[in-house]
């Protein structure tokens, strides 16, 4: 089996993790990526993969990384791989998994029907496009929602007097997830967004803090509205400490990420997208996910 990976250590996990549940013949595959002088991506597969089945390990946070992806997995297909899995720690247009407004286009859709040309399954880690993780098909393709809160839990496991929060209702069990494993309670807040303009706000809600370190988990920090609000809510609550952790850092907006970095004691994301606090790493995660599945076949 051949993996070929574009920032995680997958490989070398898999390896360690073969001693124990039976030899899956883990290679690390070769790809050359280059760049045109215009800006566009090439790809090719050094060495021989006919018949090999392969995994590609590649974020693709946003649409070059989609499109060299693309370029990566039609160079694996055409190599004659036996078949592709594609681990996606973070897909990108998969935040409009649905129709709002009249007219609007279905990115999460376009998406995964273009991979599914490629791949025979995805991986993904906590994507918008379904909050259960294990197996669905969606759009006619098989994809595997792998769930990376144990990962921010485990991170934080030295909190003295832990309690974890969520900025929304939505993401309330992930947090509830987090506070099973550090032994804690958890509460949300109540988040609004407007449609059109964008702007969230978050009412008040005595979360009964005080004196305890507060973990603010979150599955996406994109402009990081939605931590700013949570803060000015429990920030007025005189809590020990306050820690912000999400699993896709996008943090678009650098103003707001240096204002959560200054009003948080700590903020920290998974290198499900590469950034300047993405230090909890996946790819142990990523490797044990696999041989479940590999174990499964
Ligand atoms: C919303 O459903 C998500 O869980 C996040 O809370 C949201 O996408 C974060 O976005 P932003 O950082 O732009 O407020």
């Amino acid at each position: 089996m051949y993996i070929f990976e574009f920032g995680f250590d997958v490989a070398e996990k898999l390896k360690k993790l073969e001693e124990k549940n039976g030899n899956f013949g883990v290679k690390k595959g070769e790809i050359l990526l280059k760049k045109f002088p215009d800006g566009e991506f090439y790809a090719r597969v050094i060495g021989n993969i006919e018949n090999e089945n392969c995994v590609v390990v590649k974020s693709i946070y946003n649409s070059d990384e989609l499109v060299k992806t693309i370029l990566i997995l039609d160079a694996v297909k055409r190599s004659k791989a036996k078949s592709i899995m594609l681990v996606a720690p973070y897909l990108t247009y998969m935040r409009q998994d649905k129709i709002f407004l009249d007219g609007e286009a279905l990115s999460a859709e376009v998406v995964l029907k273009n991979l599914k040309n490629y791949v025979d399954k995805i991986f993904l880690i906590n994507s918008h496009i379904f909050r259960e993780s294990g197996e669905k098909t969606c759009y006619g393709i098989k994809i595997y929602n792998i769930d990376a809160f144990s990962e921010i839990a485990k991170y934080f496991k030295n909190l003295k007097n832990p309690k974890i929060i969520s900025p929304d209702e939505g993401a309330s069990d992930m947090a509830k997830k987090c506070a099973k494993i550090l032994k804690c309670e958890s509460d949300y807040l109540i988040k609004k967004r407007d449609m059109v303009t964008g702007k969230i706000v978050t009412a008040d809600k005595n979360l009964y803090v005080e004196g305890k370190d507060v973990l603010i988990s979150d599955d996406i920090i994109s402009s990081g509205g939605t931590m700013i609000e949570a803060l000015k809510v429990i920030k007025k609550q005189n809590p020990a400490s306050i820690n912000l952790a999400c699993v896709h850092g996008v943090f678009c907006d650098a103003e707001n990420f240096l204002m959560l970095r200054i009003l948080a004691d700590e903020v920290v994301a998974t290198n499900s997208i590469p950034n300047k606090v993405g230090n909890i790493d996946l790819s142990n995660l990523i490797a044990e996910e696999l041989v479940k599945n590999l174990i499964k076949k």
